[in-house]
């Protein structure tokens, strides 16, 4: 993680949770989480409990959605608009997790007009990427990522740019208790980086900010943010539990506070 870039750490509950979990996680942490200057917290919650996330989030946790809709209304059964996350006081989304590229039939292209679509309604994207393990063993890993990055960003302004999150997340990593090493999380987020800085331009770059996802726990945190182009997490099981969502964040803090030193 590098002076300058605020960490980000953003859970993924998927389909867990309940109402009243939900409720009793959102008061255990509101009042825990550092000022959003410092470190920024992000809850990606199943549509249904958006609402009432929203309501009671405190002054720096924000909530985000985990899917939407590219258009803003029309005949489109069971989608969620993205005027209508704004509408309900949704600030961030995550687009094309590989669960929904894999189960949900997501292409680059719906990738792509979702991406805009988000920041068209002031929502902060969380763009995923990241391949399979087919493709990590053949070597071609920073190609097919590469490719990803490059459709999902096209026609981004510099304007734009500025406002995506990207969160690198090897589809053999999530849920599977086997992390990508911080080496290999390092070498494919300097390219994602890398990527940035072709199609736009260096201060662009070193300000993106680029997360790892993938079995991240309170155990390996601090190993993968030590890496100069990891500035937070997209967290699926770890973000369930309070204490443990507070572990990740405090590691966040600590390294910004030790950064700023
Ligand atoms: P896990 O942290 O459970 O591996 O999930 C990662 C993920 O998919 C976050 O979007």
């Amino acid at each position: 993680m590098k002076q300058g870039r605020t960490p980000v750490i953003a859970g993924n509950w998927k389909m867990h949770k309940d109402r009243d979990e939900a409720l009793q996680f959102i008061y255990k942490v509101n009042e825990e989480v550092p000022s959003n200057d410092l470190v920024e917290t992000v809850i990606c919650a199943s549509d249904v409990l958006l609402r009432c996330l929203v309501k009671r989030q405190g002054d720096n946790l924000k909530i985000g959605a985990q899917n939407m809709h590219f258009e803003e209304k029309g005949a489109f059964t069971g989608e969620t608009s993205p005027r209508v996350l704004e509408n309900t006081g949704v600030t961030y989304v995550i687009i094309g997790h590989s669960e929904r590229r894999e189960m949900f039939a997501e292409t680059d292209e719906s990738v792509n007009k979702k991406v805009h679509a988000a920041l068209k309604f002031e929502l902060t994207p969380i763009l995923c990427v990241g391949e399979s393990l087919d493709i990590r063993e053949a070597g071609t890993t920073n190609e097919w990522v590469k490719r990803q990055v490059v459709a999902a960003l096209y026609n981004i302004s510099h304007e734009e740019i500025e406002k995506i999150i990207i969160a690198y997340e090897p589809i053999w990593a999530i849920g599977t208790g086997r992390t990508a090493t911080p080496e290999q999380a390092e070498e494919t987020i300097k390219a994602i980086r890398d990527v940035v800085r072709e199609l736009y331009n260096d201060s662009i770059a070193e300000n993106i900010r680029i997360l790892y996802g993938g079995s991240v726990n309170p155990g390996n945190i601090e190993s993968l943010l030590a890496k100069e182009n990891i500035d937070g997490a997209l967290v699926g099981g770890a973000s369930l539990d309070p204490a443990s969502y507070l572990q990740l964040v405090d590691a966040a803090l600590k390294k910004q506070k030790n950064n700023r030193c």
